[in-house]
């Protein structure tokens, strides 16, 4: 078995993935992303706010290039099957900060099916921010249910799984520095 094979191919879990997107064009996109952010948001003092866990990554080197004053946060959303009759309902666990009159960025991994962040939208509004705008390193637009709109999008992908820089499979694969697409032939 050769390196390169290792280098294309990585296996989580049971299933296999091939590359898809490389950690150098992760890096130049993200740093895109902070640039646009820089520009926009002079003098606004923005909050960014981090949807755990799949933004980890994203989010650490999206502001690692933010020079503009601003502050981070992290939130976690929790999904309760027993209210699954009225679709899915994702409940905010973690925010600490008053948003009121404040601007807000979400800095999401992947918006897929857009259900998770239409709902912590129409609950960040209720607590009356300034501005509310998302930053999602990927978006997969042939899958969405619920549109949202994203001004920062990294990548729009084709309806597959990816998992690396943040995205699990069943928990495993968040480490990975390049994002990898499930390989259905293999
Ligand atoms: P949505 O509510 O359907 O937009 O789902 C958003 C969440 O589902 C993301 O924050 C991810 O955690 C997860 N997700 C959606 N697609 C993928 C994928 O291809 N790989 C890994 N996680 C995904």
């Amino acid at each position: 078995m050769n390196s390169l094979w290792k280098f294309y191919i990585m296996k989580v879990r049971d299933k296999h993935f091939k590359l898809f997107i490389s950690e150098e064009e992760l890096s130049s996109k993200v740093h895109q992303i902070s640039d646009a952010i820089n520009q926009d948001y002079e003098g606004k003092e923005p909050l960014f706010i981090g949807i755990l866990n799949g933004a980890f990554m994203f989010a650490a080197d999206l502001m690692k290039n933010i020079h503009i004053p601003s502050e981070i946060t992290f939130i976690k959303v929790s999904s309760y099957k027993a209210m699954a009759s009225s679709g899915n309902i994702k409940e905010l666990v973690g925010l600490q900060e008053n948003i009121f009159k404040r601007h807000i960025i979400l800095v999401e991994d992947i918006v897929d099916t857009g259900k998770t962040l239409a709902n912590l939208i129409t609950q960040f509004k209720a607590l009356g921010p300034q501005s509310i705008e998302v930053a999602s390193l990927l978006h997969k637009p042939d899958a969405i249910i619920e549109p949202v709109e994203v001004k920062y999008v990294g990548f729009s992908i084709p309806n597959n799984f990816v998992v690396g820089y943040g995205l699990d499979y069943d928990g495993f694969g968040r480490n990975s520095r390049d994002i990898y697409q499930l390989d259905e032939e293999a």
